[in-house]
């Protein structure tokens, strides 16, 4: 039993994640040449890409979906969780990379450059420890209002960065983008 499944059953948004996996999301059809091309196994093809529908989260909630075997959170943010992750001193960081797929390698930890759009009301990534690969949990958990992973005590702010504890770096923000106002594609 892997890490990620010792605290998937304890998990409060444990209900979610099961419904998305059957219901709300479905595969991209579109990703497939592309994909194709690079010879993917049959089993990556058909995970390589979901659309997840977000029309059901309400502020200050997330969802949990399995994109490519692993969870990854998607959260909707109230202002005041915006607001606290902006105002981080970005020296005060332990990681201070925004570990983004979706913007140039490299760019500083700022919350801006981890929230999937503008205003920061989404944030989108992994929701894996980068210590030992537990699923960490949220809903304001841990010293820093973000995420916390108790295997070995890593706390995570409201942009998911580490700021506390054994992980080394933040959760990663995967390949992520809006299709319309109700649906996020990943990967
Ligand atoms: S796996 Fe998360 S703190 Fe060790």
């Amino acid at each position: 039993m892997s890490h990620a499944d010792d605290h998937e059953g304890t998990r409060r948004d444990f209900i979610y994640y099961a419904t998305a996996g059957a219901g709300t999301v479905a595969t991209a059809a579109a990703v497939w040449p592309l994909v194709n091309q690079m010879n993917p196994s049959a089993d990556v093809l058909a995970l390589s890409s979901i659309r997840v529908d977000i029309s059901d989260i309400e502020p200050g909630t997330q969802l949990t979906v399995k994109w490519l075997g692993k969870p990854v959170f998607i959260r909707r943010r109230t202002q005041d969780e915006i607001d606290e992750a902006r105002s981080v001193d970005l020296n005060a960081l332990i990681d201070n990379d925004a570990r983004n797929e979706n913007i140039t390698a490299g760019a500083d930890g700022a919350d801006e450059n981890r929230a999937l759009d503008e205003s920061g009301e989404w944030l989108v990534m992994m929701g894996v420890c980068t210590h030992l690969g537990c699923v960490p949990l949220g809903d304001g958990a841990g010293e820093y209002d973000g995420w916390f992973c108790p295997c070995h005590g890593s706390h995570y702010d409201t942009s998911g960065r580490i700021r506390k504890g054994p992980a080394p770096t933040n959760l990663p923000v995967p390949p992520a983008a809006f299709v319309d106002a109700n649906t996020i594609l990943l990967g």
